[in-house]
């Protein structure tokens, strides 16, 4: 029998996913290994077990794909993420289950694809004994020990076309138009788009604003003839000595669903400045689509370095962007905490510099 190896996605979906599949693949067959997918993300480990072996044949279309053609989840028997730094415990019941499929199958490793939350899980199932490889997912940029994961820069990427669309409507109708973008506790694709889509006003989680700076951004944007304002908010964004805002959908098994400041800010600086103001919730657009260049070329270096690391047997590391290498750390070192934008960092800095507000000033 050759040896072999497994992968799942777990989590949201999110741009790169089939690419990281397909480096997988490819440089698995080329060891004369076998790939096995597993369905649904950790669901694909418990009974009924469900995978399928997955052929180097079908990769070719995979590179600029979006979603995953394992499916994924983040909610069912693993759920290992509760809310903002609360980590739900496994039980182990579940876990051993798991390990027994990995053995029954004879897996040299099972490479886990996935967020803090899925890495939380990869990490829980590697105390347990199973031989796991992570590989950093997520649009929110929001994990430790990466520069960078997969799916953030084509997630940056959506939001500045959306941004580039709504500059064009903000400025024919003098308007103030707020996109809301996403990012749970992390402000990267608001920052980022922000200042990449030329932003106005940039309210992020890790900078509380206040009304009263906000509008005096616009004010002083209308004092110099600049009649629109555009205004992005991270989905974690909140006004100082204020919450988070929660959509009441989120069910109880799932973690807290962020969404809706977009709309209360839009209503309160509708108010205060007498602006006819707009609000645009991107969403899950975001996540759709194939991934960008750089992604594509991220996720290809991520996939073929966790096979690499099968062949090490270096267990309990996820492959990580060190520019210029591709390195292993510790899953560990990932998941700690959740890694935030700098607000004295060079991104912070070079948005002030140019005269955007953060609504703290
Ligand atoms: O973590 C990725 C992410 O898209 C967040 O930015 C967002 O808050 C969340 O997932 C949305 O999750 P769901 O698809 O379950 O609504």
């Amino acid at each position: 029998m050759p040896e072999r190896i497994g992968i799942l996605t777990g989590g949201g979906d999110c741009p790169g996913l089939n690419a990281v599949i397909r480096a997988v693949v490819k440089s698995a067959t080329r060891l004369g290994w076998e790939t096995l997918g597993f369905v649904n993300g950790y669901e694909g480990l418990l009974s009924p077990v469900t995978y399928r072996t997955l052929d180097y044949r079908e990769m070719g279309p995979l590179l600029k794909e979006g979603g995953t053609i394992l499916g994924t989840t983040n909610r069912g028997r693993f759920s290992a993420k509760a809310g903002q730094g609360e980590k739900a415990s496994i039980p182990v019941e579940i876990l051993d289950e798991a390990k027994r499929t990995v053995e029954k199958l004879g897996l040299r490793a099972l490479i886990c694809v996935g967020g803090d939350g899925s890495l939380t899980i990869a990490q829980q199932l590697f105390e347990r004994g199973v031989p796991v490889i992570g590989v950093p997912k997520t649009i929110d940029n929001d994990l430790e020990a990466t520069v960078v994961t997969f799916g953030f820069d084509s997630a940056v990427a959506c939001a500045t076309d959306a941004l580039d669309r709504l500059h064009t409507t903000a400025a024919s109708h003098n308007r103030v138009m707020v996109l809301e973008v996403m990012g749970r506790y992390a402000g990267w694709i608001a920052s980022h788009a922000g200042i990449a889509g030329g932003g106005d006003i940039i309210l992020i989680p890790e900078i509380p604003f206040n009304y009263d700076s906000v509008c005096k951004k616009i004010a002083e944007r209308e004092a110099m003839g600049r009649t629109f304002t555009l205004i992005v908010v991270a989905e974690g964004a909140r006004p100082k000595g204020g919450s988070y805002v929660e959509q009441e959908s989120a069910a109880k098994d799932h973690e807290t669903r962020l969404g809706g400041i977009g709309a209360i800010v839009a209503a309160e600086v509708g108010k205060r400045t007498g602006k006819d103001t707009r609000v645009v919730v991107l969403g899950h657009l975001q996540r759709g689509g194939g991934p960008t260049t750089f992604d594509r070329l991220l996720c290809t270096r991520f996939g073929a370095a966790a096979v690499r690391l099968a062949q090490e047997k270096k267990y309990g590391h996820m492959v990580a962007h060190n520019p210029p290498d591709t390195v292993a750390v510790k899953i560990t070192e990932a998941i700690g905490r959740l890694r935030t934008v700098p607000i004295d960092g060079d991104i912070v800095r070079t948005a002030r510099a140019l005269g955007v507000s953060f609504g703290d000033e």
